[in-house]
C-alpha cells in the first residue's frame, strides 16, 4: 500500500492539484494559500491515520507471531518433533488399549482424554503404563521409555486430550514447609498409605503402595491425576504449596532410619513395647509350660 493512495482516494477530482500550485504558487496570506495549506494539512491528517493504522498492523502481527509459536510449543501440535514422536509411540504401545482417539477400548482401557500429560507421566514413569497383563491392579514396574520419550508421550496426550498437566520442577519440587506436610499427610493420605507412606491393603485385593519409591514429580502427578482408588487433589483440595509440603514430608520419614529393631510400621514405642512384651511372655509361658511337663 502506498501511503499517497488515500490522498488522491479521498480527493479524485483534485488529482491536478500538486502540479498546478507548484506552478502558480500563491503567495502567503492569501485566501488561496490558506484554502491550500488546509487541504494540505488535511491530507497529512489522513496520512498519519493511514500510517498509524498500519503500524498497528504490523505490531499485531509481529505480536501473533512471537505469541502464537511459543503457545503451540507448549501444548504441541502435528509438526512438532516431540508431538510426532509422542504419536508414534502412542500407536505402537497405548493404541490397543486406549483407541485411536484416546477415547478408551472397551473392555481393555480408559479413555485418556481430559486425564492430562500428568496422568501420562505418573503412570508411564512408574512404570504402571504400558499395561501388560489385564485384570490386576497396574504395578510399579522397570520403567519402559526413556525420559524423553516420556515427554513425547506426555505432550501428544496432553494436545488431544487435555488436562492437568505436568508441573514444572521448580513447582514439583520438595522444599515444602515440613510440619505442614505431616499434618496434611495424616489427614488426606495416610488412611491408606499409612502414617509414614508404607503402604496398606485397601478393600476388595487392592492395596495403596508404599511411597518411599516416588519421587517428587510422580507424588506430585499422583495427586494430580489420582490413580485407581485414589482419590484426585486437584490446585483446589491442596494448593501447590501444600503439595509441595507433602512431598517434603513422604521424602524426609523415608530417609528417617528405624530408631532399633524392626520397623512395625512406626507404630510407635506402644506397639512396639506392646509387641515384645506378647512375645516375650509367650515365649517365657511356653517355656515354664515345658518344663513343667518334664516334671
Ligand atoms: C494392555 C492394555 C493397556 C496398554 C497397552 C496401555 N494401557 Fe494405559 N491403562 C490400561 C488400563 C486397564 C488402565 C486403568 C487401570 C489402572 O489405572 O490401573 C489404564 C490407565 C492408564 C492411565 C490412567 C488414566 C486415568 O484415568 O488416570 C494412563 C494415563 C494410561 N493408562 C496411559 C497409557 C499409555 C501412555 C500407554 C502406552 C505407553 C498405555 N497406557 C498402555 C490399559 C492399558
Ligand atoms: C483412598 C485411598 C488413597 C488415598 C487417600 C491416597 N492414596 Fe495415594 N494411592 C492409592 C492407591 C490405590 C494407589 C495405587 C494406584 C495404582 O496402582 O494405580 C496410590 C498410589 C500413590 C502413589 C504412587 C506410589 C508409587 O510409587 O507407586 C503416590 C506417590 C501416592 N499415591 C501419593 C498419595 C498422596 C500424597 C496422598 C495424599 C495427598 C494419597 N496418595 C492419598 C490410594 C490412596
Amino acid at each position: 500500500m502506498s501511503t499517497t493512495n488515500p490522498q488522491s482516494d479521498a480527493q479524485p477530482d483534485d488529482v491536478p492539484r500538486r502540479a498546478r500550485s507548484r506552478r502558480t504558487r500563491p503567495t502567503e496570506g492569501t485566501p488561496a494559500a490558506a484554502a491550500r495549506s488546509r487541504r494540505l494539512s488535511k491530507a497529512r491528517r489522513r496520512v498519519a491515520n493511514v500510517a498509524g493504522l498500519m503500524a498497528a498492523l504490523v505490531l499485531t502481527g509481529a505480536l501473533y507471531s512471537t505469541l502464537a509459536p511459543a503457545h503451540a510449543d507448549e501444548v504441541g501440535a502435528a509438526g512438532d518433533p516431540d508431538y510426532d514422536a509422542g504419536q508414534e509411540i502412542y500407536e505402537n504401545s497405548c493404541i490397543s488399549c486406549h483407541g485411536s482417539n484416546l477415547e478408551g477400548v472397551d473392555g481393555r482401557g480408559p479413555s485418556l482424554i481430559g486425564v492430562g500429560g500428568a496422568a501420562v507421566y505418573f503412570q508411564v514413569h512408574t512404570g504402571r503404563m504400558p499395561l501388560v497383563r489385564q485384570g490386576e491392579q497396574a504395578a510399579d514396574k522397570p520403567v519402559v521409555f526413556s525420559d524423553e520419550e516420556i515427554d513425547q508421550l506426555v505432550t501428544y496426550v496432553q494436545a488431544n486430550g487435555g488436562g492437568p498437566a505436568v508441573p514444572s520442577d521448580e513447582v514439583a519440587s520438595s522444599d515444602g514447609d515440613l510440619a505442614l506436610g505431616g499434618e496434611l499427610f495424616r489427614l488426606n493420605c495416610a488412611s491408606c498409605h499409612n502414617f509414614v507412606g508404607e503402604g496398606g491393603a485397601l478393600s476388595s485385593g487392592k492395596y495403596a503402595p508404599s511411597l518411599h519409591n516416588a519421587d517428587d514429580l510422580e507424588i506430585y502427578t499422583a495427586m494430580l491425576s489420582g490413580p485407581e482408588n485414589m482419590p484426585v487433589f486437584g490446585d483446589n483440595q491442596l494448593s501447590p504449596e501444600e503439595k509441595r509440603a507433602i512431598i517434603n514430608y513422604i521424602q524426609t520419614v523415608k530417609e528417617m532410619p528405624d530408631p532399633g529393631g524392626a520397623g512395625i510400621g512406626r507404630t510407635g514405642p506402644v506397639a512396639e513395647g506392646l509387641v515384645i512384651w506378647l512375645v516375650g511372655m509367650s515365649a517365657l509361658m511356653f517355656g515354664i509350660f515345658w518344663m513343667g511337663s518334664k516334671a
